[in-house]
């Protein structure tokens, strides 16, 4: 299904053709996979991340986990450099310019790698650099930052990593530097054990990976709405974003763009274009023109925080029109306020009902709804 509806997005002095970019990863770790990203609908560009020296990788390094997740030892890319400066961003500056999309590099770590990779980026043409604080103290970060401003005069955008504490300071420590901010990296370390063979199907050390994917998406949109409750300038919203649904809630949280890199890894590059497809028919069936129209709707409206209700004013209400009689509620109801016999339509016992909300977020039908009790009768 097409739509009209405007997915375009002016961010960091450039065009997007739509907010959904690869985020850092294998899906965008050569040139050859960046211009992959341009064919799938990306609506702007990124390369894997770069440093000073090839990155010792361990193998085995991806594995699944669900069915939208991943654990990944990867560290940065395992071409060197000069690799990237003599082919893969030519390739990859081709790519961009055909399809008219931003090309942002990603680099790291030190101020000594940022101040010598980033003047050799922006003499290409590179239009964005990102750069990972994800193996720095959080001591070195305005000195990296720094380094990197004083080198270059294209926007800069710090990548946060969820294990690097309160990411809101840490934005605000970061801001007068940067022009933008993107989060989060991935989440750990976290362990996973075959039970089958008692060991890890990873090769690191402790056969320890980083999280990513959907399991991680409630902490990544908690940490966009951080940043952006500290920031007006531009942040990519990253961490589980696998469809259009998840476009709209980053942006409601106060997200620019959004980056895709489990999602990519998983189901191929294609996947950039129908998540932008997916948003627009989203934003189409809700009545919005733009995307920028959902732009900080829950940031503006949790800014300051809500409050807090500790007393139970409220209940489950069953809206019987929709009821399909099919028990989930009930078993899920810790407090016995829900009842839903074989075929029969669910019924609250309000006095019984706690008021914690549960019901709402498991019936499949939409038939639950919590009510100001005296409104349930
Ligand atoms: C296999 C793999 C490799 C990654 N490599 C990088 C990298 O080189 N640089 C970086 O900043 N982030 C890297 N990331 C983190 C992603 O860019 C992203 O921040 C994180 O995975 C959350 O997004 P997602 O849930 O869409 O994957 C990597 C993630 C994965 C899964």
């Amino acid at each position: 299904m097409t739509t009209n509806t405007n997915l375009s997005v002016q961010v960091l002095g450039h065009t997007f053709r739509n907010p959904i970019i690869p985020a850092a990863g294998p899906n965008v770790g050569s040139g050859a996979m960046v211009r992959r990203a341009a064919e799938g609908g990306a609506g702007g560009l990124l390369a894997k991340t770069i440093s000073s020296i090839a990155a010792p990788v361990p193998h085995p390094n991806m594995v699944r986990m669900g069915k939208d997740s991943l654990l990944n030892t990867e560290l940065w890319s395992e071409l060197s450099p000069e690799t990237w400066f003599e082919r893969e961003y030519d390739i990859a500056l081709a790519a961009a310019r055909e399809y008219q999309l931003p090309l942002i590099a990603s680099i790291g770590y030190t101020a000594e790698d940022l101040a010598m990779l980033s003047p050799r980026l922006e003499e290409m043409g590179i239009d964005i650099i990102e750069f990972s604080i994800h193996y720095l103290d959080t001591q070195r970060l305005i000195d990296t930052a720094r380094a990197l401003r004083n080198a270059v005069s294209v926007p800069i955008v710090a990548k946060l990593s969820p294990h690097a504490g309160d990411l809101g300071e840490i934005a605000r420590v970061l801001d007068p530097y940067v022009d933008g901010f993107a989060c989060i990296n991935s989440f750990g370390p976290t362990l996973m054990i075959d039970i089958e063979r008692g060991e890890s199907p990873l090769g690191s050390q402790y056969g320890y990976g980083w999280l990513s994917g959907s399991a991680i998406k409630p902490l990544a949109v908690r940490s966009v709405f951080e940043v952006a409750r500290v920031t007006d300038k531009p942040v990519i919203g990253v961490g589980g974003v696998t469809h259009g649904e998840d476009v709209i809630e980053f942006f409601m949280a106060g997200a620019s763009l959004v980056g895709v890199c489990t999602a990519a890894i998983l189901k191929g590059s294609t996947i950039y274009g129908k998540i932008a497809a997916e948003t627009a028919q989203w934003l189409d069936a809700h009545g919005y023109q733009s995307i920028e129209e959902v732009k900080g709707l829950y940031l503006e409206k949790y800014k300051q925080g809500q409050r807090v209700v500790t007393t139970v004013e409220q209940t489950a209400w069953v809206n019987e029109s929709r009821c399909k009689a099919c028990n989930v509620c009930e078993k899920v109801c810790q407090f016995s306020a829900l009842h839903a016999p074989p075929k029969q339509i669910a019924r609250v016992e309000i006095e019984h009902c706690a008021a914690c909300g549960l019901c709402v977020s498991v019936c499949p039908f939409n038939a639950l709804e919590m009510r100001q009790r005296e409104n349930a009768v």
